[in-house]
């Protein structure tokens, strides 16, 4: 008949509570969540602020961005409007006809790049593409057209007087 054998010594220096421990490792995760769902929270409010912020403003200004000099036909320039760090591109179609829009593309907000020679606007990070006559898309996962920048020419002067936001 054999003996049961002996538990490790080291069971018996450190012992461990498996109930408890499992019991840890839930509150462990619950607080996980908690912390993940209070960052998405934030998050989220943190948009909603910036929308309701950015309606507040008003009607945007009037800022003078280029003159007919300044940009050859063909030729395209890239701006802030209407405030800092919202880059727009100005893109000179004609002798007298220009095009503005908003360089973020609607599907995940990267950098379009015109290509005027092409009639398109392209978005390289999913092959997303746009006419650049009015902005709509054309192909790729954008689900919207660009926001539109409102251009006013005063003599030989382009200003931005407001940004177009459309559904379709
Ligand atoms: S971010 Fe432009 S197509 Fe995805």
């Amino acid at each position: 008949m054999s003996e049961t054998p002996k538990a490790p010594q080291w069971r018996e220096d450190f012992p461990v509570d498996w109930a408890e421990d499992r019991y840890v490792e839930r509150r462990d995760f619950v607080k996980f969540l908690v912390l993940i769902s209070g960052a998405f929270v934030a998050g989220q409010a943190w948009i909603v602020a910036q929308n309701w912020l950015r309606r507040r403003r008003g009607a945007a200004e009037l800022r003078r961005i280029a003159t007919f000099d300044s940009l050859a036909v063909g030729a395209t320039l890239v701006f802030d409007y209407p405030r800092q760090h919202d880059a727009c591109v100005l893109v000179r179609l004609s002798e007298t006809e220009f095009v503005a829009y908003s360089q973020k593309c609607t599907h995940l907000s990267c950098a379009v790049i015109p290509r005027p020679e092409q009639g398109v606007i392209v978005c390289p990070c999913h092959d997303g593409l746009f006419d650049l006559k009015t902005g709509r898309q054309l192909a790729g996962p954008p689900p919207r057209p660009l926001p539109r920048v409102i251009l006013e020419i005063r003599g030989r002067e382009i200003y931005a007087a407001g940004i177009e936001t459309r559904a379709s």
